[in-house]
């Protein structure tokens, strides 16, 4: 591989739990880029909704609280499982973005144009700086469309659900597996039937679809498009 030949602007999109952030950070690390996990500010924006009583379904006071609060991601400061920090005005919540209320409510949110104009602001700002691997729905088609390298991770809802599931149990929780993937379904029609920016693969990105393949395998076919 030579350095010449490395993407400098790698934007990965999918669906919920499709492997996008394992993806993402495997490949950050490779290749000493920046990983950056979009999900986190509409998390991070809903979170705060939620936090200061202000109601998820009032479009303009969410939209005013995206324009008006800065959120920060940075390298990971602790080893505790986190891809990242998530900062609101100097807060950790880094955590408080992953709640089962913040999933619930999230893609509620990232349906809002005015919420979507001010985070694509900023996630371009960062993009745009290069050697940097960034995750979404919408990077490929919209955020970043200039990106070098587009990979769109495809995976059946049940597959995706199953991995969740196996997450939750992992981490020492309970959950029930069929309530997981009736969430997933409902995360899936709500991110790629809105308005603005819905789910889909660029005419121009990879498709890659994980069923049958572990991330270890996703990320070799990754790298082995630029070796
Ligand atoms: O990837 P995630 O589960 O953390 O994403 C959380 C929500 O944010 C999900 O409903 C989709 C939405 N999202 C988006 O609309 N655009 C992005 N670039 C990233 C996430």
């Amino acid at each position: 591989m030579t350095p010449s030949k490395l993407p400098s602007i790698i934007a990965i999109d999918g669906p919920a739990a499709s492997g996008k952030s394992t993806l993402g950070l495997s490949i950050a690390n490779a290749l000493g880029y920046l990983f950056f996990d979009t999900g986190v500010m509409y998390r991070a924006i809903t979170w705060l909704a939620l936090n200061r009583d202000i109601d998820i379904h009032d479009e303009s006071a969410v939209t005013l609280l995206a324009e008006n609060v800065q959120i920060d991601v940075a390298p990971a400061s602790k080893s505790d499982g986190r891809a990242c920090d998530v900062l609101i005005e100097g807060r950790d919540i880094t955590w408080e973005t992953r709640l089962p209320e913040v999933d619930a409510n999230v893609s509620v949110i990232s349906a809002y144009a005015g919420v979507r104009a001010a985070l694509t602001r900023q996630q371009r700002r960062i993009g745009q700086r290069g050697r940097v691997v960034m995750v979404g729905r919408d990077i490929g088609t919209v955020v970043l469309p200039e990106a070098d390298l587009k990979i769109y991770l495809d995976a059946t809802a049940e597959e995706r659900a199953r991995r969740r599931y196996n997450e939750i149990v992992t981490r020492g929780g309970t959950a029930e597996y069929k309530d997981i993937l009736a969430k997933v379904i409902e995360r899936d029609r709500i991110d790629s039937t809105r308005d603005v920016a819905p789910l889909k693969a660029a005419k121009d990105a990879v498709v890659l679809d994980s069923n049958n393949i572990n991330a270890e395998e996703v990320f070799r076919r990754v790298m082995a498009l630029f070796a």
